[in-house]
């Protein structure tokens, strides 16, 4: 599925500098004027140069810049160009700025044709930040970059937008297995967040909650994952009321998937919810038409858990995950729950429904129950849950609550560590009290208060009290509207599954 990337090879090299052959060799310079070390490999003609560039202040070092330059037959090198970067100051350099800059390198060559080329960046130890740790966040920065969402356009078009780059050497000085297997993993990260991007980026039309469970059969059968889907039938015979009633209102009818990956592990297993609506308009209480078509990424979550139980399954770790999706299409009908309805969920609480655009913790109230069924060792759970956290954090972290300072406290980590960061959130009791119902256990909205808090709040009513819980607000994080960040394009980010493998790689495995 994951196609889009599957032309550019990213991989290590071992060899002379002056010996690699191809469009161009990339090296960085640091804020200050000073090149990075690895250079000194080139002759002293090509240093004098680079020197000479950065005197006349063509060249400053700041991230995000870049040069090129043509090299001579008697340079000394068989590359065509010398490419100058832009590295920052050196105490900032960090996984993030280097992800930044991997993302930057894609661009750069996609606008002047490079199709070969070799980084020095990795011979050197950048800042603070480790050679293993530092190719790995470059990797991962060219992987996610070079990502394209093309499946809706004409090959004339296509060909326009094309990546032209084939291949990336990152230059490395030992031959170490253990760089080698960081570096697949990182692929397979990236792999999942392909998946993840273009099952959002595919609109409602295409992407249905039964294109979602064939998708997880699929890949079920290509990687051994146990994959079962419950159709509208099983949904009633367990009285999953709350996905049949936000999917009560579309054509088409809701499912419930659950893949499991189990590998010589003992442990009680670690269970992924992640909503997945694959159109939210809001049912009866119809949101607003501006920017209402962004709401086909209101199945990130779902997707995300799709591309981190791909990710792990390629990984082969010796891990028990489960991955369960409820998936609905929120539409407004005749035959669409109403304002004021009530529907007892599967656990049997009672729910009033009091805005129908509350839809993801209704399909949630039952998947989450539905995880206990596993008495998993913990529930992470993944939804783009509220506008309010949108309010609260922006499109920078996603918000986190939970019932457990352990599993947050790692997960927060691990937010850090890949770059998807997460920020915590309080539950107070006192929030509990907004979502007193007068008719009903519970309603499915509070005041116009603290949002993405009592949404969670919502949400912990159907998970066991002595169970680790976490509940991220991916609302704001899961689409980039903007594209200023080099190794997201526009559209779906494919948040989370970077989080979630570093948080099983960290803490399972
Ligand atoms: N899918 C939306 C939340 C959302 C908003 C996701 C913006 C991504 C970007 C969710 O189903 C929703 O509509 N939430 C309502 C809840 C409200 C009615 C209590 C919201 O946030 O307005
Ligand atoms: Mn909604
Ligand atoms: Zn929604």
């Amino acid at each position: 599925m994951a196609k889009s990337k599957d032309s550019l090879e990213v991989d290590l090299y071992f060899g002379p500098v002056s010996g690699w052959r191809g469009d161009a060799l990339i090296a960085g310079i640091f804020e200050n004027g000073e090149p990075q070390a690895a250079l000194k490999q080139c002759s002293t003609a090509i240093n004098e140069k680079v020197k000479r560039l950065i005197e006349a202040g063509w060249m400053t070092g700041r991230s995000g810049e870049s040069m090129t330059v043509a090299l001579e037959a008697d340079s000394g090198l068989l590359a065509a160009r010398l490419v100058l970067v832009g590295l920052g100051k050196k105490e900032s350099v960090s996984a993030e700025s280097l992800r930044l800059l991997g993302g930057t390198l894609v661009d750069l060559a996609r606008k002047t044709g490079i199709v070969t080329a070799c980084c020095l960046l990795p011979l050197d130890k950048m800042g603070h930040i480790g050679r293993q740790k530092g190719v790995c966040a470059l990797a991962e920065g060219i992987w996610l970059g070079a990502y394209r969402f093309q499946s809706y356009r004409s090959e004339e078009s296509k060909n326009k937008e094309l990546n032209p780059l084939k291949s990336l050497f990152l230059a490395a000085l030992e031959k170490s297995a253990s760089v080698r297997q960081k570096l697949f993993r990182v692929e397979q990260t990236c792999r999942g967040v392909y998946l993840a991007r273009d099952l959002c980026n595919h609109p409602a039309n295409v992407v249905t909650p039964e294109y979602l469970a064939q998708s997880a059969r699929e890949m079920g059968e290509r990687l051994g994952i146990k994959v079962t889907v419950f159709c509208e039938k099983s949904l009633q015979r367990r009285h999953m009321n709350g996905i049949l009633a936000v999917g009560s209102g579309s054509a088409n009818p809701p499912r419930l998937i659950t893949l499991e990956y189990r590998k010589g592990e003992k442990r009680a297993p670690l269970v992924v919810v992640g909503k997945a609506i694959t159109f939210d308009s809001g049912g009866i209480s119809l949101k607003p038409a501006e920017n209402m078509d962004q709401m086909k990424m209101d199945m990130s979550g779902g997707a995300a858990v799709l591309g981190f139980m791909q990710a792990i399954a390629e990984m082969g770790l010796d891990i028990h995950v489960i991955g369960v999706i409820p998936a609905a299409e929120n539409m407004p009908s005749g035959t669409a729950q109403r304002p004021g309805d009530i529907i007892r969920s599967a656990k049997g609480l009672y729910i009033e429904v009091l805005n129908t655009d509350a839809e993801g913790r209704l399909i949630l109230a039952d998947a989450l129950h539905y995880a206990e069924s596993f008495e998993p060792g913990a529930i992470i759970d993944l939804a783009t849950l509220t506008g309010a956290c949108v309010v609260a954090l922006g499109n920078v972290t996603s918000g986190m609550l939970g019932n457990n300072k352990p599993l947050l406290k790692a997960l927060q980590k691990a937010g850090k560590q890949s770059g998807e960061r997460v920020w915590p959130l309080p539950m107070f009791d006192e929030y509990q009290e907004l979502l007193k119902s007068t008719v009903a256990d519970v309603r499915n909205i509070g005041d116009k208060t603290a949002g993405a808090i009592t949404a969670a709040c919502f949400l912990s009513r159907f998970i066991e009290s002595n169970r680790p819980w976490a509940h991220i607000d991916i609302a704001g994080t899961a689409w980039d509207s903007s594209g200023k960040r080099a190794y997201v394009p526009k559209g779906s980010v494919g948040v989370g599954v970077r989080l979630l493998c570093r948080y099983v790689l960290k803490n399972l495995h």
